[in-house]
């Protein structure tokens, strides 16, 4: 993990050390697409950070801001929803072997949509809301909590595959993600739509055309 050092921040505003991990996910989806770098240590660098960020959020940073009436039970559940969402798309991405094949690629890419998906959705409906309605020092209390919480996930190593599946399993039993025979049936449903839409589009191009 030499070439990826992962910064360890211990205080400061909890909205600002959380944008930055943000960026830093950014940085290393990129690295981790990249032919001139060690792929390996890019992988596991930033499936360690996504993983140690969810779950500290989830225990230190989500309950409180609920309790400040910052954000709601949707936003919450909906945060989590999208963390169990990532953590199933971090299976798919270290079940890959090498990081020079399609499959990997492939993981990758559906990696980087949930997590783009997700930073975007938790900047403007969690972090917005906190920072005009949760006062600065209790960010900063907060602050100390979260980074305290995902640097502990981080020395202790949080991201080998048995961890990430034992985390999806969790999120399945604890309903917080549908089960993955209801999400093939649900997959199904969406494919056979998709295909409606398709024929919608060429015809309507065709009739375009005449
Ligand atoms: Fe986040
Ligand atoms: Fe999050």
């Amino acid at each position: 993990m030499s070439d990826f050092e992962i910064p360890r921040p211990t205080s400061g505003d909890v909205l600002e050390l959380i944008l930055d991990d943000h960026r830093l996910f950014e940085d290393l989806l990129r690295a981790a697409r990249r032919n001139d770098v060690d792929r390996e240590a890019a992988r596991s660098a930033l499936t360690e950070l996504l993983v140690a960020h969810a779950e500290a959020e989830e225990e230190k940073v989500y309950p409180t801001l609920r309790k400040k009436r910052a954000i709601g039970a949707h936003e919450e559940e909906h945060g989590e929803e999208e963390h169990a969402e990532i953590t199933e798309a971090i299976v798919g991405f270290l079940e890959a072997k090498g990081t020079d094949t399609e499959k990997y690629d492939a993981a990758l890419e559906d990696l980087a949509t949930v997590v783009n998906h997700h930073t975007n959705e938790e900047e403007q409906t969690i972090i917005n809301p906190a920072r005009e309605d949760v006062a600065v020092t209790v960010r900063e209390e907060l602050g100390v909590a979260w980074a305290t919480r995902r640097n502990e996930l981080l020395e202790q190593g949080c991201a080998s595959l048995d961890q990430v599946k034992a985390l999806l399993h969790r999120a399945e039993k604890e309903g917080v993600i549908a089960t993955p025979a209801a999400r093939d049936q649900a997959e199904e449903i969406e494919e056979q739509a998709k295909e409606e839409a398709k024929k919608v589009e060429e015809a309507a191009k065709e009739k375009a055309k005449d």
